[in-house]
C-alpha cells in the first residue's frame, strides 16, 4: 500500500519525503487555500520538492467537462512529472475523464462516497478512485466497508483503477483500509507521526540506551570502534 502527503504546505512535504516513504502529495482546493500564495508557484514548487518521479494528484475546479479538461491539460503541462488530474465525481466530470483518457492524461477521480461512483469512475478510466474514509465514517456510515467493497468489485471485474483512499482522522482508519485491500492512502502530515508513534517503542528504545550506557557510558557504537 503507497502512503500519499494531503498536504500543499512545503515545510511539511519536505520533512515527511526526508523521513517517511512517501509515493507523492495529493492537493485539493481547500488545501492549496491552506497556503495563502499563488497557485501555479505553490505547485511549481511541490514538483521541484517532490521531482519527476513522485505523483503529484492536483484538483481541477471547472463544473463542465470542456472546462475540466483545459484545466488538466494546463496543469500536466505546466507541472510534469508523474501528473494526476484530480477531478470530482459528476457526470460533467467523468466526461472529462473520458476525454482527459483518450489525451493520455492521467486521472484521479475524488470526492468519492458510493461503491458505484467508483465502478463507473472506474469505467470511465479513472486511474485511481479516492474515497472519503472519515467523512463517510463521520455521519455513521462506514468508510472501510465502502473500500473493501470497491477492492472487492474491481477484483471480481478485473479492473485496473485502484483505490486511493483519502480523508482519514486515525491509525485505526488507515490499518483497515491496507487489510482491505485499499492500494494508496493520502494522509496528513501530522498522521505521518503518529502512524509511527507507540509509547512502548519510546520506552523501549530508553530502556535499551540505559543498559547500553550502564556499560559504555556516554560512547556510540561508531565511538566504541574508534581506537
Ligand atoms: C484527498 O485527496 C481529499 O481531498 C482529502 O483527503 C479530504 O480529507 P478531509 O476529509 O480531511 O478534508
Amino acid at each position: 500500500m503507497l502512503y500519499i502527503i494531503d498536504t500543499a504546505n512545503l515545510d511539511d512535504i519536505k520533512r515527511c519525503m526526508e523521513y517517511f516513504p512517501v509515493a507523492g502529495v495529493t492537493t485539493n482546493p481547500t488545501i492549496i487555500s491552506k497556503e495563502h500564495t499563488g497557485f501555479p508557484d505553490l505547485i511549481k514548487a511541490i514538483r521541484a520538492l517532490i521531482g519527476d518521479e513522485k505523483m503529484l494528484h492536483i484538483q481541477t475546479t471547472g463544473t463542465d467537462a470542456q472546462t475540466i479538461v483545459k484545466e488538466a491539460v494546463l496543469l500536466r503541462d505546466f507541472v510534469g512529472g508523474d501528473f494526476y488530474a484530480k477531478i470530482p465525481i459528476s457526470p460533467e466530470g467523468l466526461k472529462a475523464t473520458m476525454q482527459l483518457k483518450k489525451m493520455g492524461i492521467k486521472v484521479t477521480e475524488t470526492a468519492i462516497f458510493t461503491q458505484q461512483q467508483a465502478m463507473i469512475a472506474a469505467q470511465a478510466g479513472a486511474d485511481f478512485v479516492a474515497p472519503y474514509i472519515n467523512r463517510l465514517d463521520s455521519i455513521v456510515s462506514d468508510g472501510v466497508h465502502v473500500v473493501s467493497e470497491i477492492v472487492k468489485m474491481f477484483n471480481v471485474h478485473n479492473i485496473k483503477s485502484r483505490v486511493l483512499a483519502a480523508s482519514f482522522k486515525n491509525v485505526e482508519q488507515i490499518h483497515k483500509i491496507a487489510l482491505a485491500g485499499g492500494h494508496a492512502v493520502t494522509i496528513s502530515p501530522e498522521l505521518f507521526n503518529t502512524l509511527t508513534y507507540h509509547p512502548l517503542t519510546d520506552r523501549a528504545i530508553e530502556s535499551f540506551n540505559a543498559d547500553w550506557q550502564s556499560v559504555y557510558g556516554d560512547k556510540g557504537v561508531l565511538d566504541v570502534f574508534e581506537r
